[in-house]
């Protein structure tokens, strides 16, 4: 089987080959196609999979490419994970939302929509060339604002793209943890979009166990979100809400940690990924000159200079780091400290991504929490709209289960939240700048129509990608 990985050159692939590499079983991944339009980070990213491939010998084959239709030819699953305007845009987005008051979080409010404005173009152009040269593969998006752009791409694939987050699946394992049960055993229900859902159940052995988590309130602050929204707000809602929600009921305690931090998060990872890449800088960039393809673990090597460190454990120890400081402003709001360990090992991503292949390809059933079309799961949206829910996966798809309503608190967040989805969407796909105004605007993070209009305006200054909107 052929895998294409759309950003090959991103920070996070190697914890994709890993998964790969623990894959032994008949109709596995044989071949890994990296796609990346920076050759300097694909070569560098291409040291750390040589690295891992070093020690199996039926190590999945690595072909680096810059040519788009070569590495798209015979794929049967694509991976999608790009990041358009670099980490320097997602600074660029937080730097303009503190400006004006806003949050410019990457996949929330002002810098939610921003990033999809830039982002949506290029998705779409992939997506076009996704259809015509590989209409058979199945397409599993990662790059974000995840339900916005797995929802564009799915007017041209339908339900052949598939969403994925790691948050929905963590958050249940922590809850799980703190009940001292395992997720293999729960049915996990849940019900949103993607960074805006909510966990309502956790059914082990017919019973719903969320419940006692309420009841015992010394367990709630022992964990993540229940840190994060503390005992009784969550007791109110009576639900456990994702992460990233923590920009909505907190606001201004987040907008307050933001302006006290040394450095907002996507200028530490400006520098962070920059030293990285750096480390990691002796790397041939002439190797791909006409974008062939290069073989990873064949004689031919990215790069022999010695160094003292290898490229895996450079990028092992930059993993880390960027895991411990993840979302610290907001931990920092709430006085929460350190993530817990167990929160620190990853598994998160790669797995879901992993088992949601498998399940496809091998027909192993299995359930999931993905960003697919609705098809009725959540009543108050159409069928068409890209929601975060449970899903059944065999060798037909992804289908969504219809089990977990939205809580009644949930409807218009979520509905809202859907509207302006779209209306980014149709500025992306129409050029209509009124549409992206509407989009902002209507975002509950975004407080006055004046002040849509300047996060636009400046928005547009600084992106150059940007002057499609008229
Ligand atoms: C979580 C979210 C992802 C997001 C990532 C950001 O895993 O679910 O959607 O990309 O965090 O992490 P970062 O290290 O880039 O801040
Ligand atoms: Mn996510």
């Amino acid at each position: 089987m052929k895998l294409t990985i759309l950003g090959g050159g991103g920070f996070r692939v190697p914890l994709v080959y890993s998964a790969l590499l623990r894959d032994h079983d008949a109709g596995r991944v044989t071949a890994v196609a990296l796609y990346d339009t920076d050759v300097r980070r694909l070569t560098a990213i291409a040291r750390v999979l040589q690295e891992q491939a070093s020690a199996h010998p039926d190590a999945p084959v690595v072909t680096l490419h810059t040519d788009l239709d070569d590495a798209l030819r015979g794929a049967d699953f694509i991976f999608s994970a790009i990041r358009v305007g670099g980490m320097g845009g997602r600074s660029c987005d937080e730097r303009i939302g503190a400006s004006h008051g806003v949050i410019g979080q990457e996949t929330v409010g002002f810098g939610g929509i921003s990033y999809a404005l830039r982002t949506l173009p290029v998705v779409m152009e992939l997506t076009e060339r996704i259809a015509k040269l590989a209409p058979e593969a199945w397409v599993i998006n990662f790059t974000n604002p995840a339900g916005v752009v797995t929802e564009a791409m799915s007017r041209v694939l339908g339900d052949r793209v598939i969403g994925i987050c790691d948050s929905p699946i963590g958050l249940a394992r922590r809850v799980l943890g703190v009940l001292g049960l395992r997720s293999v055993d729960a049915t996990i229900g849940y019900a949103g979009l993607n960074h805006l859902g909510w966990l309502r159940s956790l059914t082990v052995d017919g019973r719903d166990v969320l419940p006692d988590l309420f009841a015992s309130p010394d367990l709630i602050e022992t964990f993540e979100e229940g840190r994060l929204f503390g005992r009784e707000w969550l007791s109110a809602l009576g639900a456990v809400p994702n992460e990233y929600l923590h920009y909505y009921y907190f606001t201004r305690e987040v907008r307050h940690a933001d302006q006290l931090a040394v450095q907002s998060r996507g200028a530490y990872l400006v520098e962070q990924q920059a030293r990285f890449f750096d480390e990691l800088g002796h790397s041939d960039p002439a190797a791909l000159r006409d974008g062939a393809p290069l073989q990873v673990n064949s004689a031919q090597q990215v790069d022999s200079a010695p160094r003292a460190d290898s490229a895996l454990e450079i990028w092992d120890r930059t993993r880390m780091e960027r895991e411990t400081t993840y979302m610290a402003a907001n931990r920092e709001s709430v006085g929460m400290g350190e993530r817990d360990p167990d929160d620190l090992i990853s598994g998160g991503y790669e797995n879901v991504a992993i088992a949601l292949m498998r399940g496809i390809a091998h027909d192993q059933q299995a359930r999931l929490i993905l960003n697919v079309r609705n098809r009725g799961t959540l009543v108050q949206l159409d069928a068409d709209a890209v929601v975060e829910v449970p899903c059944i996966v065999d060798s037909s798809g992804a289908h969504p289960v219809s089990e977990t309503a939205l809580p009644d608190f949930a409807v218009g967040m979520v509905v809202n939240a859907k509207y302006v989805e779209r209306q980014t969407i149709e500025a992306a796909l129409t050029g209509s700048k009124t549409a992206a105004l509407r989009a902002l605007a209507h975002h509950p993070l975004v407080d006055s129509v004046t002040v849509a209009r300047a996060l636009l305006d400046d928005a547009m200054a600084e992106f150059g990608e940007l002057a499609y909107l008229r």
